[in-house]
């Protein structure tokens, strides 16, 4: 008598992975093609990879905040600054490619852009650079749209840390705790007392504010970093996503996503 069950084949290290699957991914659009393409696909697609990856834990660090786990929101963040690390890392292999092997298959990408990353706008979005703009720029229905939907009303990782403090017994403004997530983060004097009182007395809760710091510098070295290898690749030609290129990065460089905690230094 035969036994119709079949047995399910034994997981392998490809199809755990789905490698078949993921190793075909990888499509340059040249002539040839140029051998430079297939390292441009590889980084973009490893960036969004570690972007699903940085939402992941950006996510965790705000479900901890709210159960007061502070030590384990810390743990978390330290793992997401290993990350960021990691990413900014990688610009160092794209900056091997001169700017004639860009060109070889620039005319190729046509209009698309890191700019246009949906990811990298959740990233934002949760850590409170949030515009409609970012939203209006994808089809409405697409799972671009509807994630950034979701995550502009969603409160941010800062406002998870506000009401955390206020819970451990700090006298954060009223106003702050029920302020609207989906407006941007604006600096408070009143805050910034608070603050100051954390650092100088409360060693656990100031060890987390410089990991929030860590994170804001970590981010905005990205941006730097980013920006200067746009520089030394294209100079000041326009980018393929339509803005102005390297000019308008310089902008998005040096603001501070955490505000009040750069300002109290000074006061320390
Ligand atoms: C040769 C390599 C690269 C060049 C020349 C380049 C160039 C540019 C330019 C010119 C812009 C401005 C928008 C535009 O008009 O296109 C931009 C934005 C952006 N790029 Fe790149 N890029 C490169 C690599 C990367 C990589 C590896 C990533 C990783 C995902 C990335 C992510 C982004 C993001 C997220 C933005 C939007 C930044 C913002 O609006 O604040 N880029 N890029």
């Amino acid at each position: 008598m035969s036994d119709n069950t079949e047995t399910p084949a034994a997981v392998t290290y490809s199809s755990y992975l789905k490698l078949d699957e993921l190793l075909v991914l990888q499509q340059p659009r040249s002539e040839g093609p140029e051998h430079d393409e297939l390292l441009f696909i590889i980084v973009h697609q490893v960036y969004e990879l570690w972007f699903k990856e940085l939402l992941h834990e950006l996510d965790r660090v705000i479900r901890l905040l709210t159960d007061d786990e502070s030590h384990r929101a810390q743990h978390t963040l330290k793992r997401i600054l290993t990350i960021l690390k990691v990413l900014v890392a990688q610009l160092d292999i794209l900056e091997t490619m001169t700017p004639l092997e860009f060109l070889s298959f620039r005319a190729r990408l046509e209009a698309a852009s890191g700019f246009q990353s949906d990811q990298f706008r959740q990233i934002e979005f949760v850590l409170g650079a949030k515009t409609l703009a970012a939203i209006g720029r994808f089809p409405a229905g697409s799972r671009a749209h509807r994630a950034l939907t979701a995550r502009f009303e969603q409160p941010t990782v800062w406002d998870a840390f506000l009401r955390y403090l206020s819970r451990e017994g700090y006298a954060v403004p009223a106003g702050l705790l029920a302020r609207d997530v989906t407006s941007e983060v604006q600096s408070s004097a009143t805050l910034q007392e608070v603050l100051i009182t954390v650092y100088r007395r409360d060693a656990k809760n100031a060890e987390l504010c410089e990991r929030l710091v860590d994170l804001d510098e970590g981010f905005q070295e990205w941006r730097y970093r980013h920006v200067r290898m746009v520089e030394r690749t294209i100079g000041s030609k326009h980018g393929t996503g339509g803005s102005s290129g390297a000019a308008y990065l310089r902008n998005t460089v040096g603001a501070n996503l955490f505000p009040d905690l750069w300002e109290i230094r000074a006061h320390l």
